[in-house]
């Protein structure tokens, strides 16, 4: 069945040439509303999460006068990305397939101060009893080849609607600054592999994420040298 518009006026329809009828196939409609409410339940998930992680940060900088949470970005996946990770996947374009096979529509990053910051947080957010771990990655004991480091897991969250509760996944991927910094150009290098000497700059990259890691464990040393000898290391 499909939705027909016809044109208001007799004085429109004499103006402007317009087919009698323009044809709006409800399909299309029904389609694009499921899609814009799939999207927001997504949204609603990353509030949900994104909302226990500032308890937390809130709840240790009074307690230690130190947030281990530098800061918190998150994303909804554009639809075009969705398109082209469920096709890499040879997995169906359908709304259905979008929620059955990928994790990572709704993502947050936490970007912490130090690298035991990321094993706390990751650990305070996983004791809450409503959270369920889907899956974990710790490119940080097991860098990528490449170099890039991150703590990653896929968490369940149930969120709650009108007239039901949804179990939604959420991607969180926890980081340094150090290692932010790096996945950001890395990311905006993206089009590296295409150059002559792909190989070479792909072992400087990698040499850099080394660099950082070493700056990373060391910063950590001196901020535990500092608090054995009784001192508090504050945040701003
Ligand atoms: P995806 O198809 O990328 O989701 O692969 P996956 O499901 O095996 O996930 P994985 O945990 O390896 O990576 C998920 C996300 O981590 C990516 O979407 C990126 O945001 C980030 N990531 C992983 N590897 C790299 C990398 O080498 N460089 C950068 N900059 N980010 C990466
Ligand atoms: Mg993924």
């Amino acid at each position: 069945m499909n939705v027909s518009l016809t044109p208001n006026s007799e004085l429109e329809q004499s103006i402007v040439s317009v087919p009698d009828l323009v044809q709006v196939p409800e399909e299309f409609i029904s389609r694009a509303h499921q899609f814009q409410e799939i999207m927001m339940m997504y949204t609603c998930a990353i509030r949900e999460v994104k909302t226990k992680l500032e308890v937390l940060n809130d709840e240790l900088s009074v307690r230690n006068s130190r947030n281990p949470i530098e800061m918190i970005k998150s994303r909804v996946k554009k639809p075009i990305s969705i398109v082209e990770k469920l096709q890499r996947r040879g997995l169906e374009v359908s709304l259905d397939s979008v929620v059955a096979n990928l994790d990572d529509v709704a993502g947050i990053r936490i970007i912490c101060s130090f690298l035991d910051d990321i094993y706390a947080v990751a650990d305070m957010l996983v004791r809450q009893d409503d959270i369920r771990v889907i899956a974990v990655k710790d490119y940080i004991k097991n860098p990528k080849p490449n170099g890039y480091r991150s703590y990653h897991m896929i968490v369940e969250i149930p969120v709650f609607f009108s007239d039901r509760k949804e179990p939604m996944r959420v991607e969180v991927q926890i980081r340094t600054i150090a290692m932010d910094f790096w996945a950001s150009l890395d990311h905006q290098l993206k089009y590296k592999k295409e150059l002559d000497n792909a190989a070479e700059i792909g072992e400087e990259l990698k040499q850099c994420a080394d660099v950082i890691a070493e700056t990373d464990k060391k910063m950590l040393e001196i901020r535990q040298q500092i608090e054995s000898q009784g001192i508090r290391v504050r945040g701003d």
